[in-house]
């Protein structure tokens, strides 16, 4: 039987989480070398319009409607198939894999969602343009996140640098030079639900303050942009570090992403911030090339789980 296959990277985001989800601006990156794949195979000897998922890094092996209806994974292909105007998906299985952490900051929620769509699209014979399928995975991050502010969905499904604004459509970001980012995973799950909800929580409390901070986290994120498409990228590390900074006052940050955060720093790292969500989940640091692998050795050492290098542009 043929098998039709998609794809769809992980990402960072560089600048702007948690403001971005109040109307300000963030800046978002792809991340090549960790993927997820939808695979779906036609079984025409299984009964009429049955759709079997496989997911084995979830222990998932279940029939579409057998799923909550609110279950991610059966929102994604029914909203796919309404989209295309399928009143059924002719039976098949579909297999999900991903390389990506679960609830560590590289929108592996969005991006299994993305490869879905993609792969579920081809299996009917159509395509999708990016604005579709990112806003067919924007529909299921609202299961996954409660309030997201679309960040993860458009990278991913843009698979291009992006200079993001809620509700605004897609800008993809011209990257003047290339730069290098190593990218480092606390080894603490954190779901972005929670971390959205504390700061809603705070801002409610204090929304002066809060709007202050998003204030000046908008700002960085503006002159950071400047910076990448004028190929000026040596002078991101400040504006990653005030960016952290402002994060810490936010409340997002954690002791163990402090930790991290210095050693890379402490190693020659131009700037480091956390990426995503916070609490726990990755941070990114930006380095020379030269240094890459110094910087990468030292967050290993300093308890970093899982290091990748990556460069963006
Ligand atoms: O944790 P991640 O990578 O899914 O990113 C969340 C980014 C936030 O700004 C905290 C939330 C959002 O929806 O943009």
């Amino acid at each position: 039987m043929p098998a039709f296959t998609a794809q769809a990277p992980a990402k960072v985001i560089l600048f702007g989480e948690h403001a971005v989800v109040y109307g300000r601006p963030a800046i978002a990156v792809p991340v090549t070398s960790l993927r997820a794949r939808a695979i779906v195979r036609a079984e025409p000897r299984a009964p009429h319009g049955q759709v079997r998922l496989l997911a084995p890094a979830v222990q998932l092996d279940a029939l579409l409607d057998e799923l909550a209806e609110d279950h991610p994974l059966r929102r994604v292909v029914e909203l796919t198939a309404e989209e295309l105007g399928a009143a059924y998906l002719p039976a098949c299985q579909i297999s999900i894999q991903s390389e990506i952490p679960p609830a560590s900051g590289l929108g592996s929620g969005a991006a299994v969602s993305v490869a879905i769509i993609r792969a579920v699209a081809a299996y009917l014979g159509k395509s999708l343009s990016d604005e579709t399928v990112s806003k067919i995975a924007y529909e299921v991050e609202k299961i996954y996140h409660g309030t997201p502010s679309g960040v993860d969905n458009t990278v991913i499904a843009l698979q291009k640098a992006v200079f993001f604004v809620r509700g605004e459509p897609i800008q993809p970001l011209r990257v003047g030079r290339p730069f290098t980012l190593v990218i480092a995973d606390s080894g603490i799950p954190s779901p972005t639900a929670a971390t959205v909800a504390d700061v809603r929580a705070a801002w409610q409390q204090d929304p002066e303050r809060f709007e202050a901070l998003f204030d000046q986290i908008g700002a960085i994120v503006l002159q950071a942009c400047a910076l990448i498409e004028k190929g000026q990228p040596d002078q991101l590390g400040e504006l990653m570090n005030r960016n952290q900074s402002l994060l810490q006052e936010l409340g997002v940050s954690s002791p163990v992403l402090e930790h991290l955060i210095e050693a890379a720093r402490h190693a020659g790292a131009l700037g480091a911030k956390l990426s995503g969500g916070g609490r726990g989940g990755n941070l990114i640091a930006l380095v020379n090339s030269s240094d890459a692998s110094t910087v990468a050795q030292a967050l290993k050492e300093a308890g970093a789980r899982g290091v990748i290098v990556t460069t963006v542009g």
